[in-house]
């Protein structure tokens, strides 16, 4: 059995993980990480800068090689501050950018491993001056709940209808060879023309026709991340999709991208990252992930409310939000009760618009249960302990002794979603062996 660790959390959650008997000296995170170097990985604003595009004429110069399985490293090697700079202003690349917001973050990165777990500690400089730990809510507005906030890019956050509020999330993803060319264009691959914020979005008729993604398949209502190998023609279109029995047979054979996120708010409090992977679209693993909707949507009222008893509210107010005393995040088995009606609720009564879970957490999808992370200072500092082998080969990469993986990693910062993260070229992580970054093995 692994140990857990207690994650960073907030108020009358505190007693939500209980330590195991099982403790060995082997599978912890390390207890000084002064001794593991860190590589600094700078992540860049990519605008709409796709697949797609990276594969069309208009990447001048480029495109033959990006067709031809050439690195963008081979080209764009030290020009991630370059890149950002260019396109988080409006450009070709980006047409409604978000005023103010910083073309890179440096993302430190430092990794080791035992017989059991990989453990990485990131961290990174946030743009907001407080822990970007809010994410949608739900509001009392005097006779109904309306959901309350939203991502920088929305249209009611931009015409200033509606705040800023959505969490900061770290994504990993991790390949074996098993992609063609992860190696060299890394999240590129998966980031392609019809997606959210994406150019030429598809209707939602047009996705509910698609035999896979829509209607009579994994009923999607937007376009996600895919991988071009999921695809029949050349230019990976999102509707060319191969038929089900092929995309089961490439998954069978390991043909995806493993991604998950560390979530501030849907997932940071209950200790947790959720567990997703990449082929014909951002799925998540098999079982149960640590986050939901707190929002019954036919009735369009929440699901649970703060037990009082334990943190001494049923609600917060809109003024709280983001004040560190006051709870964030509704944890089903920890500080919730089911929603009461007639509980006397007041215009300006706040809930979160998500209901957390650790222990209704499970299969492939709990895979991410070790991670810690705390906001100080301006910094977020995550530590996550990732089994080696998670069991589930079926939606996850095993990581073995030896060998080295392609990842790669990205930051959403202050309050965005989609394509408005930060992104950093592949890079290889030697467990071993050689590699970009080389883990350290611990004794
Ligand atoms: C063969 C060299 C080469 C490779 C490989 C290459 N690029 Fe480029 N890239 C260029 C050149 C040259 C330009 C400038 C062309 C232009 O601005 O029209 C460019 C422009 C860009 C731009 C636009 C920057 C701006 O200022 O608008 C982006 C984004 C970009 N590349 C990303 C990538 C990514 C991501 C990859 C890997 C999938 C990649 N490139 C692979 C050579 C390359």
């Amino acid at each position: 059995m692994r140990p857990m660790i207690a994650p960073a959390i907030g108020l009358g959650v505190g007693a939500l993980v209980a330590f195991s008997a099982a403790v060995t000296a082997q599978a912890a995170p390390p207890t000084d990480w002064s001794n593991i170097p860190t590589a600094t990985v700078k992540l860049f604003y990519p605008g709409q800068g796709g697949d797609e595009w990276l594969r069309s004429s208009a990447h001048k110069r480029a495109y033959k090689k990006v067709l031809a399985g050439d690195s963008c490293v081979s080209c764009h090697e030290g020009e991630e501050q370059e890149l950002g700079e260019a396109l988080v202003v409006e450009g070709r690349l980006e047409p409604t950018p978000i005023e103010g917001k910083n073309p890179t973050v440096d993302l430190q990165v430092q990794v080791a491993y035992d017989t059991e777990n990989a453990y990485f500690r990131f961290r990174w400089k946030t743009q907001m001056d407080r822990a970007g730990q809010m994410h949608n809510y739900l509001r009392f507005d005097g006779e109904k709940w309306e959901i309350y906030g939203g991502p920088r890019s929305s249209g009611k956050v931009r015409s200033g209808a509606q705040p800023p509020l959505y969490e900061d999330r770290l994504t990993m993803m991790i390949d074996d060879g098993s992609v063609p060319m992860f190696a060299e264009q890394g999240c590129w691959l998966t980031c392609h023309t019809g997606m959210r914020d994406m150019t030429g979005e598809p209707t939602k008729e047009e996705i509910a026709a698609n035999p896979i993604l829509g209607a009579g398949g994994l009923k999607k209502k937007d376009i996600r991340k895919y991988l071009p190998l999921s695809r029949t023609d050349d230019i990976s279109t999102w509707d060319a999709t191969k038929l089900a029995e092929e995309i089961a047979a490439l998954k069978a054979e390991g043909q995806f991208v493993d991604l998950m996120q560390w979530r501030a708010a849907r997932s940071a409090p209950v200790g947790m990252a959720d567990d997703g992977y990449v082929l014909e679209y951002r799925l998540f693993d098999a079982g149960k992930k640590p986050f939901s909707w707190n929002l019954d949507k036919k009735t369009m009222t929440p699901r649970f409310m703060f037990d009082a008893g334990k943190v001494g509210m049923k609600a917060i107010t809109v003024a709280d939000i983001g004040d560190p005393t006051k709870p964030y995040a509704i944890i089903k088995e920890e500080n919730a009760v089911p929603y009461d009606p007639d509980a006397g609720w007041k215009e300006g009564d706040v809930l979160p618009g998500r209901l957390l879970t650790r222990t209704g957490a499970s299969g492939s999808a709990a895979d991410n249960s070790e991670v810690t992370s705390e906001w100080k200072d301006g910094l977020w500092t995550v530590v996550w302990a990732r089994p080696l082998d998670t069991g589930h080969p079926e939606d996850d990469k095993a990581i073995e002794d030896g060998k080295a993986y392609s990842f790669g990693f990205a930051v959403h910062d202050d309050n965005v979603t989609t394509r408005f993260h930060f992104v950093g070229f592949p890079l290889s992580i030697g467990f071993g062996t050689e590699g970009d970054i080389q883990a350290t093995r611990l004794p």
